[in-house]
C-alpha cells in the first residue's frame, strides 16, 4: 500500500479503533499509523502489562514503566485474561486514563486500539472504527497465531469478551458515532482499505473546512 508521510504539523486528529480480542483491531491500526505517519497506542498493552505485573494492580497501574510494555510474555492467551481481569478495576482504568489522554490529542495525529478510546478516552476522535468479527472466526484467527486446542481458545474469547461488555466502568460496547467494521469474510487488505478510506474522508472534510487543529 502506498504510504503517505505528510507533515502534519499542529494537527491534533484522533483515530479511534476498538472492538473486542481478535478482531484485526491491531493489524489495522498499525497499518493507518503507518500510511497516514501518525503514532500508534495499542493501549491493550498497558492492561497486558499491569496483568502480568503482579502485586496490587492499581499501584502497578500507577507505577507502569516503559519497559514493561516491551515484555515478551505480553501477548499470550494468560496475559490477555489477566488483563481483562485487572480491566474491571475502576482504579486501575483511572489510572491509565490521563496517558492515553495526552497520547490521543499530542499534536500530528495518533491511532489507538482498545476498548474505550470513542467512547471514554477520546470521544472527541474525529474517527472512530468499532471492528468486529464473529466470536469463532476471531478465535480461529487467535489460535493460528498461539496454537493449542482451538475449542479452548475459542472460550477464552467469549470469556474475554463477556468480561469485557459486561463490566460497569467502560463497557466494551461501540460509541453512537463508530463506523461498524465486520471484518469476518473480508481479507487484511479490504479491511485496511476500509479503515484508510475513512481516514482519508474525515481529513479531507477537515482540509475543505479550513480547519488544521
Ligand atoms: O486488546 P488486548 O486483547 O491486548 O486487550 C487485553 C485486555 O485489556 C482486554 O480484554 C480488555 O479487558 C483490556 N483492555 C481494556 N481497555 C482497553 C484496552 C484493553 O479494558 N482500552
Amino acid at each position: 500500500m502506498r504510504t503517505r508521510r505528510v507533515a502534519w504539523g499542529a494537527m491534533i486528529f484522533t483515530v479511534a479503533i476498538d472492538g473486542p480480542a481478535a478482531a484485526g483491531k491491531g493489524t489495522i491500526s498499525r497499518a493507518v499509523a503507518d500510511r497516514f505517519g501518525f503514532r500508534h497506542l495499542d493501549t491493550g498493552l498497558l492492561y497486558r502489562a499491569v496483568g502480568v505485573k503482579g502485586g496490587d494492580p492499581a499501584t502497578a497501574a500507577r507505577t507502569l514503566l516503559p519497559e514493561d510494555l516491551t515484555g515478551t510474555d505480553l501477548r499470550t492467551l494468560a496475559a490477555g485474561q489477566a488483563a481483562s481481569q485487572v480491566a474491571v478495576i475502576p482504579e486501575v482504568r483511572a489510572a491509565l486514563t490521563e496517558f492515553q489522554r495526552r497520547f490521543a490529542r499530542a499534536e500530528g495525529g495518533a491511532v489507538l486500539d482498545g476498548r474505550d478510546i470513542g467512547t471514554v478516552i477520546c470521544p472527541e476522535a474525529e474517527v472512530k472504527i468499532y471492528v468486529t468479527a464473529s466470536p469463532e472466526v476471531r478465535a480461529h484467527r487467535r489460535w493460528l497465531e498461539v496454537g493449542g486446542e482451538e475449542a479452548q481458545v475459542l472460550h477464552e474469547v467469549k470469556d474475554r469478551d463477556a468480561r469485557d461488555m459486561g463490566r460497569a466502568d467502560a463497557p466494551l460496547r461501540p460509541a453512537p458515532d463508530a463506523v461498524l467494521l465486520d471484518t469476518s469474510t473480508m481479507t487484511i487488505t479490504e479491511a485496511v482499505g476500509r479503515a484508510c478510506a475513512l481516514v482519508e474522508a474525515a481529513l479531507s472534510a477537515r482540509k475543505r473546512a479550513g480547519g488544521h487543529g
